[in-house]
């Protein structure tokens, strides 16, 4: 039995306003233009056979299974390849077909093992269906030479390649480049000897293969199988989720056997990701069983005491006794919390309720602050929204694509594979990073300009590309009249007309040459439609709200805004942070970011809540940190966030958390904050739980309940324990009440519902009266906050600076198979690619510094000092060093420094200054923190001695 109802049509569905209408097999069928006969078949209820044919990818012809018959023509054209015409008669069916078909079939099976009943495929394989399809019951081996003994290539963790089972339909080739666009797969030989060869390498691991699963989800045998799917049989389930990882938010199948995942497929009907996945959300979910999930709550008094596992009762009991104590003893605002952004809206929503209705305060945060807070003030400002203008699909029709200090195919990469297949058509590329991430120059895809500038120089180089637009007459005129404020963009043209933006006199700070910036501004420009998409590169900066409204400015004045095609686009880091976001984890901000001093909006939700609302903007994450080492800071709720590893400056950070006297964290794994918690609440994976997450184009999409929690709750079920012990009652049964609830307090979600996400799958706020099924593409009429404002965006640099002391830059992002603080990630074999953080640097600082590839190297900041090993590399400039924060141990946030964005307090992880030295130990501070976490983990599995907590 297959899993997968989605009739394959064979080849890929067209758009053509054109219609033909032929006649199969007697039936009249009327079809876009361009459509193959076997789709218009498909459509037409006729199912031809096929083998190297799907849905999913352009055509190729090699089977000639699929062989028609057309009145007129000589021959058996495979109907695959052959386009619906207008008035043709195709039969798809009679004997000579037949007898074509059998004669394909048996040539295949008979260089086929006939291990059915054992195969990891059977009852899932396309060559079995095929086989019976066309009446073959019966083969023999062919006499002679086979593929049977050829050895399997199990080199890739996840999935395993047996040559003997492949019927080389290039299939896997075709997803590899059409779909993923790695071109990692090459048909070897010809004829017989052909087969599948991983370029590049020996085997798929040492190839350039990224381990999406892209050819393995085409592969119609087994010869490309999932090794969970080897070991442990066909699924027999399948439930639709959302992947927990990046912000692309691909839509996933958990197939599955009872409550066992065998292996999640990417959902074709996802609306994110169209069926393709990254080796993240489609291998690593293994964590989620990992043996180091925490399953019991556990509490101690102090942390240098052993932790005690205890009920959930008291665990609930006496964190709120605790909180309430802390209340009394130091004021209502001692406490607070922290939202995550990795849970779902609901859980997040309920966090904040928690904290400004139980605990009275506004003292609520969320990881957001330390990566897109810049985008919600800056976008705000300027379009009226804190969010993203498109949709994904978007990129396909963008004819110029802009990406600043963003790496999708590393940090967004089923949406870098998108936007890598518009290029491959044709649209231009415009890179703006300190290092040449894999788009600048990847197969069939090169970067018309990479402005290489230096880490913290975005705002004069945004200035300098304005400029050009404006003094070189590139405005569009007639959008900025018409939805623009026309006082604000003034004001604006004067300021940046004025030659000290120009790129000549702003080359010398960015480090690009003033040509290259001229010529990207007039492609820009005047390329047909543009598109920028943003990253942490813009963000994390002393000026990232600044540039933030720079780019918004940019896209304005040319009018790139407001249709397919276009807009300005934040790449969100995690799942749910645009989610975490909507739903007023801000501490000045009630859900659907309605300030907390607005007296309608807290009006509104005291009267549904029941309690009173405090108008005073409570404690950001950084506020928090120092008031806590001021003393007056003493209780925290952290619900799946690990700031102790993911914010700057962990020196101060482990000061403050050592300040606290109640900490509590709830989480799957005792990560580094938990090891300063005295309350370990233990959380849900996505699996364990249903709810919606929000992506980076604000698609709503469901996450559902495929197991039991591994420790009987779920996560929203927690907090609501927590208010009910603290005397505010929760009483939801379901998540989907607690949608209910933000649906009915936030207009932009006032017709989200369950109901309507089941039937749709997935839906873009805002979602209202107006937009009942959703928002694609925003500000298309006219700014949500009316007209459109252009702000004045003076570049400052920041007080990071280099100096004869620390003469570099250093400057951090992700890679492909780590996620974040890599919780997750670190437990599950996508460790074989990254095993540990890396320091890249340029042969030239290396050489300065005798540093040869694979030393240890230290890196000094003004903040403290850590420890990586080296790697040379040509993708940095001289100047500027690189590395990862995957592994706590890496220590890249001991020597990021306190600077922060001017607006939001957004920390400026991307410029630091440092020196580097050759070395031969840890340093001081990862000496520190290796004894520390040995300590913390005795104390896990050590039974407290003497009297209870
Ligand atoms: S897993 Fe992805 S990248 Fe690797 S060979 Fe298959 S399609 Fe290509
Ligand atoms: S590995 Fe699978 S998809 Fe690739 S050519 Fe062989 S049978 Fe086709
Ligand atoms: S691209 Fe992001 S959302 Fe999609 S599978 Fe990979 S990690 Fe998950
Ligand atoms: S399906 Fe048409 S040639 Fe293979």
């Amino acid at each position: 039995m297959s899993l997968h109802c989605h009739h394959d049509r064979g080849t890929p569905a067209r758009t053509s306003t054109q219609h033909v209408t032929l006649s199969i097999d007697g039936v009249p069928v009327t079809v876009p233009a361009g459509t193959s006969v076997m789709h218009a078949a498909a459509e037409a209820g006729i199912d031809i056979p096929k083998l190297c044919a799907t849905e999913q990818l352009e055509s190729f012809g090699s089977c000639r299974l699929c062989v028609v018959q057309v009145k007129n023509r000589r021959g058996y054209p495979a109907s695959c390849t052959t386009l619906a015409e207008e008035g043709m008669e195709v039969t798809t069916e009679n004997d000579a077909l037949f007898r074509l078909r059998r004669g394909v079939m048996e040539l295949y099976i008979s260089d086929h093992p006939l291990d059915c009943l054992t195969c990891s495929a059977n009852g899932n394989c396309e060559l079995q269906d095929q086989a019976g399809r066309v009446g073959l019951r019966e083969v023999r081996y062919a006499d002679g030479q086979n593929h049977l003994q050829e050895a399997t290539d199990t080199s890739n963790p996840y999935f395993a390649y047996d040559p003997s089972k492949c019927i080389v339909c290039s299939r896997c080739v075709r997803a590899c480049s059409d779909i993923q666009g790695t071109y990692a797969l090459t048909t070897t030989e010809r004829g017989f000897d052909s087969r599948i060869a991983a370029a590049g390498g020996e085997d798929f691991m040492s190839s350039e293969c990224v381990s999406c699963g892209a050819c393995v989800a085409a592969c119609p045998t087994a010869a490309l199988m999932e090794k969970s799917v080897i070991e442990m049989g066909q699924p027999q389930r399948s439930v639709t989720t959302t992947c927990a990882y990046c912000g692309v938010g691909c839509s996933l199948n958990a197939e599955l056997q009872g409550e066992k995942v065998i292996r999640m497929v990417p959902d074709l009907n996802g609306g994110a990701n169209h069926g393709h996945a990254c080796v993240k959300g489609r291998f690593a979910w293994g964590y989620a069983t990992h043996a180091d999930r925490i399953t019991t709550p556990m509490i101690r008094s102090s942390i240098r005491d052993p932790w005690r596992e205890v009920s959930w009762e008291e665990a609930i009991a006496h964190t709120a006794s605790e909180l309430r104590r802390l209340q009394e003893k130091y004021g209502a605002e001692s406490i607070g919390s922290i939202t995550s952004s990795r849970c779902s809206n609901e859980e997040t929503y309920l966090v904040q309720k928690l904290t400004r209705a139980a605990f009275g305060v506004n003292n609520v945060d969320t990881c957001a602050r330390v990566c897109h807070s810049p985008t919600g003030y800056g976008l705000k400002q300027t379009l009226g929204e804190s969010a993203g203008t498109q949709d994904f699909d978007s990129v396909m029709q963008a004819d110029v694509i802009m990406v600043i200090g963003a790496n999708p195919t590393d940090g967004h990469p089923v949406f870098g594979s998108r936007m890598k297949q518009r290029l491959r058509q044709g649209a231009q590329l415009i890179v703006a990073d300190p290092r040449a991430i894999d788009l600048v120059d990847t197969p069939h895809v090169r970067a018309a300009h990479h402005l290489k500038l230096l880490p913290g120089t975005n705002v004069a180089l945004i200035n300098a590309l304005a400029h050009v637009v404006v003094t070189e007459g590139l405005v569009d005129e007639d959008f900025v009249v018409d939805r623009c404020e026309a006082e604000a963009f003034n004001k604006w043209r004067t300021f940046i007309a004025d030659p000290r933006h120009s790129p000549e006199a702003t080359a010398s700070v960015t480090g690009v040459p003033a040509d290259e910036v001229r010529a990207a501004a007039r492609l820009y420009a005047t390329g047909g439609n543009a598109a920028i998409y943003y990253g942490l590169g813009v963000t994390e900066h002393s000026q990232g709200s600044t540039m933030v409204m720079g780019i918004a400015n940019l896209a304005m004045a040319t009018g790139n805004i407001g249709r397919p095609g276009v807009g300005v686009n934040p790449l969100r880091g995690q799942n749910n942070v645009q989610g975490s976001c909507d739903m007023g984890s801000f501490p000045h901000e009630l859900p659907g970011y309605r300030h907390v001093s607005d007296v309608a909006t807290r009006e509104l939700f005291e009267s549904v809540w029941g309690v009173p609302l405090s108008d005073e903007p409570g404690l950001r994450i950084p506020n928090m940190f120092d008031a806590a080492i001021a003393g007056s800071f003493k209780g925290l709720y952290v619900q799946g966030e690990d700031i102790a590893q993911s914010d700057p400056n962990t020196g101060h950070v482990t000061r403050a958390l050592e300040s606290l006297e109640c900490l509590v964290v709830q989480d799957l794994f005792l990560n580094e904050t938990a090891k300063f918690a005295h309350v370990f609440l233990p959380g849900a994976s996505f699996l364990e739980k249903d709810g919606t997450f929000t992506n980076a184009e604000r698609r709503i999409s469901r996450i559902r309940k495929v197991m039991r929690p591994l420790a009987t709750y779920a996560d929203w079920e927690v907090t609501q324990m927590l208010s009910n012990a603290l005397g505010y009652p929760m009483n939801y049964s379901h998540p989907s009440e607690i949608m209910d609830e933000i649906a009915r307090l936030t207009p932009t979600f006032h017709d989200v519902s369950y109901a309507k996400l089941d039937r749709l799958g997935s839906v873009q706020w805002p979602c209202n009266a107006e937009h009942p099924d959703g928002t694609p593409t925003m500000h298309v009429t006219e700014f949500v906050r009316g007209k459109g404002r252009f702000m004045l965006t003076e570049y400052v640099a920041t007080e990071e600076r280099v100096n004869r002391r620390f003469p570099l830059l250093l400057t951090t992002g992700r890679i492909l198979s780590q996620y974040n603080v890599g919780a997750q990630t670190r437990r599950t074999a996508n460790n074989a690619w990254h095993p540990e953080d890396i320091l890249e640097l340029h042969p030239v600082d290396a050489e300065d510094r005798g540093i040869r590839d694979g030393d240890w190297v230290g890196v000094q900041s003004r903040a403290g000092e850590t420890v990586l090993r080296a790697r040379i590399s040509e993708r940095m400039q001289p100047g500027v060093v690189y590395t990862t924060f995957h592994w706590p141990g890496s220590g890249a946030n001991v020597v990021t420094t306190e600077n922060s964005d001017w607006a939001t307090n957004c920390p400026e992880y991307k410029v630091t200054a440092v020196q580097l030295s050759r070395v031969e130990q840890p340093s001081t501070w990862q000496k520190q923190f290796a004894q520390f976490s040995e300590e913390q983990m005795k104390l896990l599995k050590q039974e407290p001695a003497g009297a209870p907590v």
